[in-house]
């Protein structure tokens, strides 16, 4: 075992004063791999206005932010976005991102299991789903595993370094429809 897969991560629910640890985690992934959707244009908010984001996670029923901090440094974020509109709100959309550094220790299955458990025990979300790019294997491979299945390809999904990629729209269905 390496030095850092020897490191205690603690796992928490975001916090509003975890804002501009947020943005930095953002920036740092945007810049470290293709396959986030944010590029180096970066997150494009202030700490405050993310600060109020995060209070209204805190609030809402169907939307979630999870940490991994090695230390003080925030390591990976999962997420649940939930939208208000009654049609709609079942649905929670996940996202997660990982600091490089930190790939094939087992970090993302733990975060997205745990993320599955939260949707499970809501009692609001009834659909996770989730866009990736479809050359990003390793996240395929985890959503997979833990049950998503892939719905759709999105031709010219995304557009990366000037290449036009294959999105792929996958869905986990939660609980019993009611
Ligand atoms: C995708 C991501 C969350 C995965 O997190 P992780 O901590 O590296 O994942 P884990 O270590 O839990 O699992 C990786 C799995 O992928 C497998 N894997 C690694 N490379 C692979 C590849 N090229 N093809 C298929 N599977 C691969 C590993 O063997 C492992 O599988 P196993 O658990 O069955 O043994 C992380 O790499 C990340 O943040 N990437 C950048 C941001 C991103 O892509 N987010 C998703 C956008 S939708």
């Amino acid at each position: 075992m390496s030095e850092k897969e020897a490191v205690a991560i603690t796992i928490r629910t975001a916090l509003p004063s975890d804002a501009a640890g947020v943005l930095d985690h953002i920036r740092q992934t945007s810049l470290e791999t293709g396959f986030m959707t944010v590029g180096a244009e970066g997150p494009g908010i202030t700490p405050e206005e993310e600060k109020r984001h995060l209070e209204n996670i805190d609030e809402s029923e169907n939307n979630f932010l999870l940490l991994a901090l090695d230390d003080e440094i925030i390591i990976g974020m999962a997420s649940i976005k939930g939208s208000a509109s009654p049609k709609i709100k079942h649905i929670g959309e996940l996202g997660i991102s990982i600091l490089k550094e930190y790939w094939g220790m087992g970090l993302g299955t733990l975060l997205v299991k745990d993320l599955i458990e939260w949707a499970e025990s809501s009692q609001v979300i009834k659909r996770l789903e989730l866009t990736v790019q479809k050359r990003n294997e390793r996240a395929i491979h985890v959503y997979e595993k833990l049950g998503f299945e892939q719905e759709a390809i999105m031709k010219r999904g995304v557009k990366d370094d000037g290449v036009y990629l294959d999105v792929c729209l996958m869905s986990r269905l939660i609980g019993e429809a009611d």
